[in-house]
């Protein structure tokens, strides 16, 4: 299928476009940043998606639209809320109907599970926001949609923006790892390899017009994913947990109760947390050691 996808350049954007060219579909990637990801096999358009004109040409033909653009870091939506306002909520809009005239088959949108939570400041606003847009045209213009809520993401191509990234990053480079909540918030990481195959295989008919949530299994705390993460790396690390109740992020459960239920997706099979978490140390050990390289499945200095 002939497939674009808006922030196809960010860190979840990428890989799903990956996977929908591993698939066999011709994928065009629209980003105001080129992709370092780029494959041969895939077209890259660079514009802003509040350029009407741009999108709609980006989509004409497209039988498939994702939405992965946008703020995504809910500190960075918290001091921005007209920015998250312009880019999150017009910018999907715009995207939306340039959809509805290219009579796409299916509009696919990254939400996320903190859309109908107390919890997520202005990010969670745009987020309900977009949902409300997104089945209003399935009413009003017959725009088949799935919404994707995601958990917490982690793996390869984050930045500082992630928490298990920047967890990594601060036990290797000062071995004190700073949070901003308290040690028993519980999250249910899932890998965004897992995450991205599980938003290709929605394109099968029965995810149309429907809101699916897509977190890892198994819940974990925040003090035992740190404490893993320390003795994976044998070091005795330092933990400063900052209890901070205004960082925007949920304590023990981002639901809150409300009608808006979504069904969830478990990957049929998946990454093991400890293996993820694994390869995190090692692509980070090699960006902070450009020195070192692997051999035999160690990592060892060059000559
Ligand atoms: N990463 C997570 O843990 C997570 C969890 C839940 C939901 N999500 C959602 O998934 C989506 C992608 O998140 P991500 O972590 O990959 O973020 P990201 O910042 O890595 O990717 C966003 C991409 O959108 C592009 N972009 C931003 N504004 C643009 C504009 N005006 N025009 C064109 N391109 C623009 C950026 O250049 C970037 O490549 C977001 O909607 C985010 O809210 C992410």
């Amino acid at each position: 299928m002939k497939i674009t996808v808006f922030g196809g350049a960010g860190f979840l954007g990428s890989h799903v476009c990956d996977k929908l060219s591993e698939t066999g579909h011709a994928v065009t990637l629209f980003d105001r940043a080129n992709s370092p990801w780029l494959r041969p096999d895939q077209t890259m358009i660079v514009g802003d998606i509040l350029d009407e004109a741009a999108v709609g040409k980006a989509c004409a033909g497209a039988e498939v639209i994702y939405n992965f653009a946008g703020i995504a870091d809910i500190g960075e939506a918290e001091v921005n809320p007209v920015d998250t306002a312009r880019y999150n909520i017009l910018g999907n809009t715009i995207i939306l109907e340039a959809a509805r005239r290219a009579h796409a088959a299916r509009f696919i949108f990254a939400s996320s599970l903190y859309v109908y939570s107390k919890a997520g400041g202005f990010y969670r606003c745009s987020k309900q926001s977009c949902e409300l847009y997104i089945e209003n045209y399935r009413m009003a213009y017959n725009l088949p949609y799935t919404i994707l809520r995601y958990g917490s993401l982690y793996g390869p191509r984050a930045d500082r923006r992630n928490a298990i990234y920047r967890f990594v990053r601060e036990a290797l480079e000062r071995g004190r790892i700073e949070y901003f909540g308290l040690p028993t918030a519980l999250r249910e990481y899932i890998h965004v390899e897992d995450a991205a195959l599980c938003s290709v295989e929605v394109l099968a008919p029965e995810y149309a017009d429907s809101n699916i949530v897509l977190t890892g299994a198994i819940p974990m705390r925040v003090g035992d994913l740190l404490k893993m993460i320390a003795e994976m790396l044998g070091k005795d690390i330092k933990f400063d947990f900052l209890g901070d109740g205004k960082s925007g992020h949920y304590e023990i459960t981002p639901y809150s109760f409300n009608p808006h239920i979504g069904k969830k997706m478990i990957p049929r099979l998946s990454t093991d947390l400890g293996q993820g978490l694994l390869r995190v140390i090692e692509d980070l050990h090699r960006e902070l050691n450009p020195n070192l390289t692997t051999e035999m499945g160690y990592l060892v200095k060059k000559d």
